[in-house]
């Protein structure tokens, strides 16, 4: 299984922190972000990695990753994404990378207290279709909220203003390697990007996804400067990436 790291974007929502640097670069207690994810893929036996960024401080992450010898990687995969055109757009830079394996695809800016271990497994096992993972929030409405009817995810609504639950599907996604065909159908959504909630929603509509509960901690540590706040108190007093 390959996995896929996208750290792209502007990072407008944490202007100024952003103005000369990527997100991704920002320290979260003693670490740069972009090694949470990295090193949430190495622990769940993923090393085969592409970390994709873009925008005019890409070069900063092969300066600062290398090879991925502090996480015992042989060697980091990089892909560039022209433009920003969203998550669904920069998984695409991936496509020739992933090839015909299954995947694991990591916001960059998602840092979990334990691991994804079981998730992994499990959708290794899984025959066709792609895995969400959703974790309980206080505040819903700031991520892609999943409504679950009979155990399964009925559908993901982006961002809603009025949440029908409180299960945000957090930025780890299991899919095939015909994930690539449902983006290239994608249009556009009202911001103009192509939304991974719509991928997601098309293995739904087809009766192909599955979900897990995730144990422990979540943070989407990027989701504004109040969040970068609480991840690094979070990841100093209790540890990130427990295995
Ligand atoms: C993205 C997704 C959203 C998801 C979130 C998790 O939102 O669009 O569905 O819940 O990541 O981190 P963003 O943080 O890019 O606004």
């Amino acid at each position: 299984m390959k996995g896929i790291i996208l750290a792209g974007g502007l990072g407008t929502r944490l202007h100024p922190l952003t103005r000369i640097t990527n997100k991704h670069l920002l320290p979260v207690y003693d670490k740069p972000m972009i090694y949470y994810p990295i090193q949430m893929l190495v622990n769940a036996g993923i090393e085969d990695i592409m970390v994709v960024t873009g925008g005019s401080n890409s070069g900063d992450f092969l300066r600062l990753l290398g090879n991925g010898k502090e996480f015992g990687l042989k060697r980091i995969h990089y892909g560039y994404q022209e433009g920003e055109g969203g998550i669904a757009d920069a998984l695409n830079t991936a496509r020739e990378f992933v090839g015909d394996d299954k995947m694991v695809v990591v916001l960059g800016d998602n840092i979990i207290e334990k691991n994804i271990k079981k998730a992994a497994a499990d959708f290794k096992k899984q025959k066709k279709g792609a895995k969400v993972i959703l974790k309980e929030v206080a505040n819903p409405k700031e991520y892609g909220v999943a409504e679950v009817v009979n155990g399964r995810v009925k559908r993901i609504i982006e961002k809603p203003k009025n949440p029908v639950s409180n299960l945000a599907v957090i930025g780890i996604y299991f899919y095939p390697p015909e994930v690539f065909n449902i983006i290239g159908k994608l249009k556009p959504s009202k911001r103009g990007e192509l939304e991974i909630t719509d991928v997601n929603n098309a293995y739904i509509k087809r009766n192909m996804m599955t979900h897990e509960i995730l144990d422990g901690w979540w943070m989407d540590s990027g989701e504004s400067k109040d969040a970068l706040l609480d991840a690094n108190i979070l990841v100093k007093k209790s540890g990130a990436n427990k295995i």
